[in-house]
């Protein structure tokens, strides 16, 4: 079976913006303003290959043969609470997405995921399905997300774009949806002992919504 590709995106631009992110001293409205400018470069990136179809379009002057989005629709997903913080950038480029929500929050003790939360749009299988998260750590909430996605909706085209990824995240998502292809702006090192990406930026939802 295919590896799904994992795409790091070094664009200078995206790089200045995840290190005022990083940075410990950086307030709760610059950061949701970043996340979101970060969220829009990354989806510019992770829509590059979505089909197109030719349309004929009248201009002022003349005839002009143009290209524009074709076939399937996007869906974007946001893991809450922290991926609601992507999710308006990416509208703004998209307006025509439709939006479902999965809610999971980690266990403290186990780190691993717990659903409390799951709506959808009703075309959902039809669409291409982009899941957002800033953070991909030990990669049990976004393999338990696209899990979701497929076998209680049927979605067959999932993207997953995160922020910050762990190695270990990475190596979970190749290993459990190896069709799905990640976007992110960074592999750091290692994932501490509280399961915490290193070096990182600590709670990204935590940072987005000043709940610390
Ligand atoms: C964070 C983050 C991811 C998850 C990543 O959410 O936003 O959803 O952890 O960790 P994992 O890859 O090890 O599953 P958290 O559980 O802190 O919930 P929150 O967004 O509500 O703060
Ligand atoms: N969730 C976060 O918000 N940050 C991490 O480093 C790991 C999981």
């Amino acid at each position: 079976m295919t590896m799904g590709s994992v795409h790091v995106l070094d664009h200078p631009l995206l790089q200045h913006k995840l290190a005022i992110l990083r940075d410990e001293k950086t307030g709760v409205k610059e950061f949701r303003e970043i996340v979101g400018e970060v969220a829009g470069l990354m989806c510019y990136e992770a829509t590059r290959n979505l089909p197109m179809e030719e349309v004929q379009v009248k201009t002022p002057i003349a005839m002009a043969t143009c290209r524009m989005l074709a076939g399937k629709k996007l869906a974007i997903v946001p893991i809450l609470r922290a991926g609601l913080g992507m999710v308006d950038a990416m509208i703004d480029l998209v307006p025509s997405a439709k939006v479902g929500h999965i809610g999971l929050y980690r266990d403290p003790e186990t780190h691993l995921p717990i659903k409390y939360y799951c709506k959808m749009p009703p075309d959902i299988s039809e669409r291409s399905v982009f899941v957002v998260d800033p953070m991909l750590a030990t990669g049990g909430s976004a393999s338990d997300a696209i899990t979701i996605l497929k076998n209680e909706y049927g979605c067959k085209s999932i993207t997953l774009m995160n922020i910050l990824a762990a190695p270990e995240g990475v190596a979970k998502i190749q290993a459990d949806h190896p069709d799905v292809d990640i976007f992110v702006a960074s592999v750091d090192e290692k994932l501490n002992d509280h399961a915490y990406i290193v070096p990182g930026l600590g709670d990204a939802g935590d940072r987005i919504f000043g709940t610390k």
